[in-house]
């Protein structure tokens, strides 16, 4: 006789028969615990009061016309504020009217659609049962069989010339669209676009948006500032893509944490240091600066540069640390540039190409 026991749970056992040639693992749980079912079925208001059915559904209603006015509200904004490349007031603009229709048509259909779905459509709950997905071997056989039929009636495997040529014209396909995506790119040579910034010898680093240039008295101890090189303001042509550059974050750090290697002691002033906004993933504005750990965080990914030493990246996808922008103050005390940016700023991909 064998009367297997489990331990574990300590569950009754079927006994097996001595004669029985079925193996000793063989048991049949009897203590498995019943399926409850589903909770009784409770009725919402709009099931007991068609008072409250109707306000429902004229609150769906109301929402979907809601998104339709959202929606037209956007096409509106698109006409109505168009973007001016010297303006980046416009841009603003037209980012937040457009961005509030696409908002309100997203947000009046989703609400909609959910509301309808709780108070007014059925709640009954269903089970569906599993059921075998593989064929049987009668079916399976037949798609073979047609699968060979196909094969022969089209010469695809005999007509080989023409099998090849419709594999190569497949293939070739999608070529042009790598062409047309090419053409997003920028026409000048990417690498040269992002080496050099307005950044240069001399140059007094600014307050974003004012354009205020910054004395080094100023930067207290703990404060960051977004900063951009003096007279990016004036410029007419270009100017977006040269602020995107060239946005500089500024911190001072306590002059003892501040780890600078030895040939970069003279690229900071008196624990006052630059570095580049652009983060070195995929370009997102790094935004967040923790000034009790010196940490800037990059809030697309996540990525985390030490600022305390020459930003390297600390947590996150980003591969390089943040380019380090070396500073001074000139007669009168203000924050200057002692040259550009010493690498490319922006994503890594740039760099490899160098
Ligand atoms: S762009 Fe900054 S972490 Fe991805």
């Amino acid at each position: 006789m064998a009367e297997v026991q489990d331990g574990a749970v300590g569950s009754a056992v079927q006994k097996l028969d001595d004669q029985s040639p079925a193996p000793a693992t063989a048991v049949v749980r009897s203590d498995r615990v019943p399926n409850p079912g589903f909770p009784p079925e409770r009725p919402r208001v709009t099931d007991l009061d068609p008072k409250k059915a109707k306000a429902a559904e004229r609150t769906v209603t109301a929402l979907f016309f809601l998104s339709i006015i959202g929606s037209a509200f956007a096409v509106a904004a698109y006409v109505l504020f168009p973007i001016d490349e010297g303006a980046p007031s416009t841009i603003r603009l037209s980012n937040m009217f457009i961005g509030i229709g696409i908002t309100l048509g997203l947000l009046g259909i989703g609400i909609g659609a959910v509301h309808w779905s709780k108070a007014l459509m059925h709640g009954h709950e269903e089970v569906e049962m599993r059921h075998p997905t593989r064929g049987s071997d009668e079916s399976r056989e037949k798609a073979v069989q047609i699968f060979r039929q196909s094969n022969e009636e089209s010469g695809f495997t005999r007509r080989s010339l023409m099998r090849n040529t419709l594999i190569g014209a497949v293939v070739a396909t999608p070529i042009p669209a790598v062409a047309l995506f090419r053409e997003l790119a920028p026409h000048e040579d990417p690498i040269a676009l992002l080496r050099h910034t307005m950044w240069d010898t001399g140059v007094r680093l600014a307050r974003d948006p004012s354009g205020t240039p910054i004395l080094a008295s100023d930067v207290t101890i703990g404060s960051v500032f977004q900063v951009i090189p003096e007279g990016l303001a004036d410029l007419e042509s270009h100017r977006i893509e040269e602020k995107a550059k060239a946005a500089v974050l500024l911190m001072r750090l306590p002059i003892d944490e501040l780890n600078e290697r030895e040939d970069r002691r003279s690229w900071s002033y008196d624990g006052i240091v630059a570095y580049s906004k652009i983060c070195t993933h995929v370009g997102c504005p790094v935004a967040l600066y923790e000034q009790q750990t010196h940490h800037l965080l990059c809030p697309c990914h996540q990525s985390q540069f030490d600022v305390a030493n020459h930003c390297e990246v600390i947590f996150g996808p980003a591969a390089r640390p943040l380019p380090q922008l070396p500073i001074t103050v000139d007669d009168e005390g203000y924050l200057v540039a002692q040259r550009d940016f010493e690498e490319p700023v922006g994503p890594s991909f740039w760099e490899r190409e160098l």
